[in-house]
């Protein structure tokens, strides 16, 4: 990680309810860090969460409680821009803007769009236009540093390519930024193998009840191989354990692994202790959090406001640059 306090990194997350290790591993906990030594801005991509979800009740709790998570899991307002996508809607204009940069071509080869479809979503224009909104999230605050998993890899090449086009044709506007991928955490196995991701249903949750997150730990799939043989290590089970170690214990339970002996249900008795344990503390800052929405509100202003300067600035250069602004 390049620590300056003059780099600008940025990432967002969309308000999905179910808060889960790949989520926090592959992303937050990166972007949290980031806060100590860099510019960070954090926002909840409720915008984007709005092509695939309509009910309102479910997109203003869920956005809620998306910013609970953060600010448990220690992102400090203080410290860093914290703010929710919708209340700085300058990202809209530049959106649209963005749109006249960004080929149909380089559009239809989402892979995120064709996932979504895949898994019988219906397609609307906000869904293919994701991508030009994600662009406009990253371009509008100058962002240097985009901390993501590896999923959002295309979205950044696309931010990228979109940024490089509107540049050429109106001349150097835009700050082309860079993914900052993590190859350690870049794929949090779920409890079934593959990618953990709340549309296959195969998560560990962080803050749901401790019985649901035992239940999911217990369902982990595991060989059947002999009590007396070593044991694979490339498995979901052992990868997610890894997530909560340092390296002397890794390598104390890659020796456990190798050896006789191991069950796989005492390993997942001591991984649903070590989850618990683990997430404690944010545990109760969230639920003190929940029950504070004033409070919430009010980090949320602060944070809009701040970003909203930049927001300005920005969006007033790419409108001098492009003749929008036009006296
Ligand atoms: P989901 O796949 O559950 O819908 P999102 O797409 O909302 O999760 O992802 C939010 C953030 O968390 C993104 O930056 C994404 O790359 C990261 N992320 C999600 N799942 C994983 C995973 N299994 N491993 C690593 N990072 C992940
Ligand atoms: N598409 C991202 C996701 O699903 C969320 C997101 C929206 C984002 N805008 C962003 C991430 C800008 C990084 C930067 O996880």
């Amino acid at each position: 990680m390049v620590k300056r306090k003059d780099l600008r990194v940025l990432s967002g997350i969309q308000p999905s309810g179910t808060l889960h290790l790949g989520n926090y591993f592959g992303m937050m906990s990166r972007m949290i860090n980031y806060q100590e030594e860099n510019e960070l801005f954090c926002f909840i991509a409720n915008y984007h969460a709005l092509t695939t979800n309509f009910s309102k009740e479910i997109l203003s709790d869920n956005t809620f409680n998306a910013v609970c998570d953060f600010l448990a899991l220690g992102l400090d307002p203080e410290k860093s821009t914290f703010w929710v996508q919708s209340d700085v809607p300058e990202v809209t204009e530049l959106t649209w803007i963005l749109a006249s940069n960004a080929s149909v071509g380089l559009m239809g080869r989402a892979t995120s769009f064709k996932d979504k479809i895949s898994q019988g979503v219906k397609p609307n224009m906000g869904l293919y236009s994701y991508p030009i909104l994600m662009a406009a999230d990253i371009l509008l605050f100058d962002s240097q540093i985009v901390p993501v998993g590896k999923d959002q890899k295309q979205h950044l090449e696309m931010t990228r390519d979109i940024a490089a086009r509107f540049n050429n044709n109106f001349g150097d506007t835009l700050i082309l930024p860079e993914a900052d991928i993590d190859e350690e955490t870049q794929l949090v196995p779920g409890i079934d193998g593959q990618k953990m991701s709340k549309s296959y249903n195969n998560t560990i949750p962080i803050f749901d009840n401790e019985k649901k997150i035992r239940k999911q730990i217990m369902r982990i799939i595991t060989d059947a191989t002999d009590i007396d043989q070593p044991k694979d290590k490339e498995t979901p089970l052992f990868q997610i354990f890894c997530l909560f170690l340092n390296d002397k214990e890794t390598n104390d339970l890659s020796d456990r692994y190798e050896g006789r002996g191991l069950r796989y249900g005492d390993i997942k008795q001591e991984l649903f202790e070590r989850v618990m344990d683990y997430f404690s503390s944010f545990r109760k800052k969230r639920e003190d959090l929940v029950s504070r929405p004033d409070l919430v509100r009010d980090i949320l202003k602060t944070g809009a406001d701040k970003a909203q300067i930049v927001a300005i600035e920005v969006l007033d250069r790419v409108r001098a640059a492009t003749g929008i602004k036009y006296l």
